[in-house]
């Protein structure tokens, strides 16, 4: 399915990211994890390649850091043999009150879910497009993941983190306008509540992933089927939305 290609993805360290980069290498690409928690990333990399056909690689970076990254993705590139897929998927999730929040976090939300998105595919489009132009598959792909609060501000308490899923969704729809005609597909993926570590670690107002409701919550799988759906797409098909809720959510 994905054989002969790479994705990058970041936040590989876990949640979503980890079961997105599963799922690439499972499909057939070599999958670059990028993410700061080293430890993380290699036992990941260890499991994927342990697997028949396996192949990962992990790359410490914090995406703040754009020389940092830049420095990794040019790795990964030439280490990986080119790159097809961006997954932009390291985020940083911090719900409160705006009345009482210290605006050093909410700079620090910024520079990671809207600024690390930046960063990364800046660094990612050279290689993207040449990909897109002189391999067999005839496209690339960068796949963002938003939320669902990109799409509307779910609520109060959401201030910042809503603001920078919407900011990166303009960015998204923007590039999907200016790559159309290099054949780089841009797609967001939207979640609902996932169970992840963002939404368990205890952050106060973050939302209920504890809850038990009937039918479950998301999982981190549940998101990787969707990135799966959008970048096996034949050349001709851009999937370039995705907003995917459990069955229960309301907001
Ligand atoms: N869980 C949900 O309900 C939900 C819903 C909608 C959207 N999302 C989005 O899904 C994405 C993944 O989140 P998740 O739920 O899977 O949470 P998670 O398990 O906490 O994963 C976040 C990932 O981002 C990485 N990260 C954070 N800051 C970073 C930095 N400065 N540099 C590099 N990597 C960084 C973390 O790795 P390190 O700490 O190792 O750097 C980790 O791998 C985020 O963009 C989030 O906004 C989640």
């Amino acid at each position: 399915m994905l054989n002969n290609t790479t994705a990058v993805i970041t936040g590989a360290s876990s949640g979503i990211g980890a079961a997105v980069a599963q799922a690439l290498a499972a499909g057939g690409s070599t999958v670059a994890l990028l993410a700061r928690r080293r430890d993380r990333l290699t036992q990941l990399a260890d499991t994927i390649n342990a697997r028949a056909g396996g192949r990962a690689r992990p790359y410490e970076v914090d995406v703040t850091d754009s020389e940092a990254v830049r420095t990794a993705i040019d790795a990964a590139a030439n280490e990986c043999d080119g790159i097809d897929v961006l997954v932009n998927n390291a985020g940083s999730g911090t719900w409160g009150p705006a009345r009482t929040a210290e605006l050093a976090v909410w700079h620090n939300v910024m520079a990671v879910n809207f600024n690390g998105v930046l960063n990364t595919t800046h660094a990612a489009l050279p290689h993207l497009t040449r990909a897109a132009a002189t391999r067999d598959r005839g496209v690339a792909d960068i796949v963002t993941i938003s939320s669902i609060a990109g799409r509307k501000v779910p609520g109060p308490n959401s201030n910042v983190y809503a603001a920078t899923k919407h900011a990166v969704g303009a960015f998204s729809e923007s590039l999907r306008q200016e790559l159309a005609e290099y054949h780089v597909r841009a797609g967001l993926v939207e979640p609902g509540v996932v169970v992840t570590e963002l939404t368990t670690s205890g952050r106060d107002y973050a939302p209920d992933a504890t809850k038990p409701t009937g039918y479950g919550l998301l999982q981190p799988d549940d998101i990787a089927d969707a990135v799966m759906f959008m970048v096996t797409r034949p050349r001709h098909i851009a999937i370039n939305e995705i907003l995917v809720r459990p069955t229960e959510q309301t907001i």
